[in-house]
């Protein structure tokens, strides 16, 4: 019997002592009574360990209290997760202090179990708040102060805020700094930076992850570390390696970058009829070559086309230029003609103004970067690729054609080059850095319930991926941590990892730094108390393959 079928019900009412201890099987039914008792002496623990003002209990929620289920689906960004079938933690601490979430790991150390953290809830595959083994939900969404210094050009900021509340605030303190972050204002930044983070300013600046100068963390034994007493190594793990296997993070320090007062966007789209094929083949060449200031995303879909009932397929070209619209024009005309920008296309605007462009909330007050809530919620599943040689004409017909068989499927390219080539490859665990063109996320998303019309979807983009083997980076054949996707592998959770296992993921996100990702979390974290479906894997003394 796997937990993962079983609703949270049906868990407290078979009701056994293996809820409470992780690597023993669930079909050991014990009487209720036991398992109860463990939940309180777990509960009477959190409260001996936790010293604060605020009592622990102010904080935690069991499936009991009424906003249990409120709290719970807050922030699932993604509905497949959110279903009556989905496993349910035994409890949600919401942490004010430090010293709740040092009490939280200390005993779920002692009662054996599995915590996940949740900052902003955007993780593709729910590892955020869906565990199959016994577990409890720390969300961060009380911690996100920020603070910013624009005298030192840095900024603390706690691992619940947003990346939309800390645009936000810096643009409160000033017009000519900003951060490179992701374009989704709700993305979380204890999950987005610590699993790299890019948007519209990588190619000027990098990732998140490569603005971070310092961060606090609550490690395995309960102890908070800062930059200086964690070392190099953990302080590199966690950019990019994914913060989920090594602790939980509380703060970052980053630094702030400068952006001019005035940027200029446009998005222009061209289908098929237009000449799209012919403007993207041109983009292939020089989206990742044309200087940093500027970063051209496309975007693949059918549409319908200019005869009724008849598809096309449309390719939209979105834009960031750190500039005015004159230097981009001439910028254009040099370099990208094909596409036929023309000055009405262009938009000036200050660099908080481009966020909400990007994220198609123009004309919405700036303010609105600070709803937590995300827009819209769906189904989806998402797939990721890097793209190292253009891809042939022939190869982006069968593109077309897969795209005409999904209406609700699209391919979104981000292009690389500028500073992601400057960074080596082993800066920080993030490798995908010079010698790409460009990133293609694949993504499939639906508002209907149901597993037929999911599978269907699921089905389409797992076609989709496994047709664009040949045109995209092999050995390993490379993918984003952040676009989490379970399909390339994934952990027993009840029993030991073997590191075999975890490198057929590992490799794909890690490359040559998977190895030492493995060496910190060995030394950081030997029992393998964090972990997740595809946290780093601990090599016990007494590992064998
Ligand atoms: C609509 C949407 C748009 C997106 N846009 C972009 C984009 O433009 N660019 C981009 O790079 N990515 C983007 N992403 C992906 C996003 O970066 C990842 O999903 C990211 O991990 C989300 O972080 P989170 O804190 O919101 O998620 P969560 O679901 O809260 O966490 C994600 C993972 O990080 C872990 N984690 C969270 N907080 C902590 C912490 N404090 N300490 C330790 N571990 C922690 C979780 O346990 C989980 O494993 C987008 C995702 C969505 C859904
Ligand atoms: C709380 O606990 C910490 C760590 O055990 C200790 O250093 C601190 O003095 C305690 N504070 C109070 C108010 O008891
Ligand atoms: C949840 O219910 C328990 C038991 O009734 C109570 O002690 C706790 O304070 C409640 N939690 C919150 C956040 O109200
Ligand atoms: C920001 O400053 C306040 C007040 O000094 C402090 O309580 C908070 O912890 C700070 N936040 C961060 C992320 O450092
Ligand atoms: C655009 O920027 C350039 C360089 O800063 C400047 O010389 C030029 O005058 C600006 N053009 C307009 C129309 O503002
Ligand atoms: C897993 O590792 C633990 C030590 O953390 C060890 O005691 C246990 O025997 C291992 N279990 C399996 C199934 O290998």
């Amino acid at each position: 019997m796997g937990l993962h079928a079983v609703s949270y019900k049906d868990q407290m009412g078979a009701s056994s002592s293996a809820i409470f201890l992780p690597f023993v099987s669930l079909v050991v039914l014990v009487s209720w009574a036991t398992s109860s008792s463990i939940h309180e002496n777990f509960l009477q623990c959190l409260s001996l360990n936790s010293n604060h003002t605020t009592p622990i209990s102010n904080v935690l929620y069991t499936p009991k209290n009424l906003s249990y289920s409120a709290i719970l689906e807050s922030t699932i960004e993604n509905l497949r997760f959110s279903s009556s079938a989905t496993p349910k933690p035994l409890l949600i601490l919401t942490p004010l202090h430090v010293s709740h979430i040092q009490a939280a790991v200390i005993c779920s150390k002692k009662y054996g179990m599995n915590i996940r953290v949740r900052s902003g809830g955007h993780d593709y595959e729910g590892l955020s708040y869906v565990s199959e083994i016994p577990f409890i939900i720390i969300d961060l969404v009380e911690l996100r102060s920020i603070n910013i210094s624009i005298e030192d050009g840095t900024a603390w900021v706690e691992a619940g805020a947003t990346v939309g509340e800390v645009y936000y605030r810096i643009a409160q303190k000033s017009r000519t700094y900003g951060f490179p972050a992701g374009s989704c204002p709700t993305v979380g930044v204890g999950g987005h930076f610590s699993g790299g983070g890019y948007g519209t300013l990588m190619r000027k600046y990098g990732l998140s992850a490569d603005n971070i100068i310092d961060a606090y963390i609550v490690v395995s034994d309960g102890r908070v570390l800062n930059r200086e007493s964690m070392g190099e190594d953990l302080f590199w793990a966690i950019r990019g390696g994914g913060g989920a296997s090594f602790g939980i993070i509380l703060s970052w320090k980053i630094k702030l970058v400068p952006v001019p007062p005035i940027v200029t966007v446009f998005t222009v789209g061209r289908t098929l009829e237009q000449g799209a094929l012919k403007v993207f083949l041109k983009w292939q060449q020089v989206g990742s070559r044309l200087q940093e200031d500027i970063f051209i995303g496309a975007t693949f879909g059918a549409v319908s086309g200019s005869q009724e009932g008849e598809r096309t397929i449309e390719v939209s070209f979105k834009s960031l230029f750190l500039g005015n619209t004159s230097q981009l024009l001439s910028l254009m005309k040099k370099s990208f003609p094909e596409l036929g920008l023309e000055a009405k296309d262009c938009l000036e605007m200050s660099w908080i103004e481009s966020v909400l462009y990007y994220t198609d909330l123009s004309g919405e007050p700036v303010n609105v970067l600070l709803n937590r809530i995300p827009q819209f919620k769906n189904y989806f599943k998402a797939k990721s690729d890097y793209v190292q040689e253009p891809i042939s004409e022939t190869g982006l017909q069968g593109v077309w054609k897969m795209l005409y068989q999904e209406e609700a499927g699209i391919m979104i390219l981000s292009p690389y080059g500028g500073r992601m080539n400057e960074i080596s490859e082993t800066e920080v665990p993030f490798p995908h850095r010079k010698g790409n063109l460009y990133k293609i996320q694949y993504l499939v998303s639906w508002d209907e319930e149901g597993d037929r019309v999911s599978q269907k979807r699921i089905n389409w983009i797992r076609k989709l991926y496994a047709y664009m083997a040949p045109y995209v980076s092999k050995f390993p054949r490379a993918a984003y941590l952040n676009y989490r996707d379970l399909d390339l592998g994934i952990n027993k959770l009840k029993g030991n990892t073997s590191y075999a296992q975890a490198s057929i993921w590992g490799i794909k996100y890690f490359s040559c730094n998977f190895n030492r990702l493995v060496h910190v979390k060995t030394k950081v974290d030997p029992s393998n108390f964090f972990r997740n479906e595809q946290s780093i894997p601990s090599l016990s003394p007494w590992w064998k393959n």
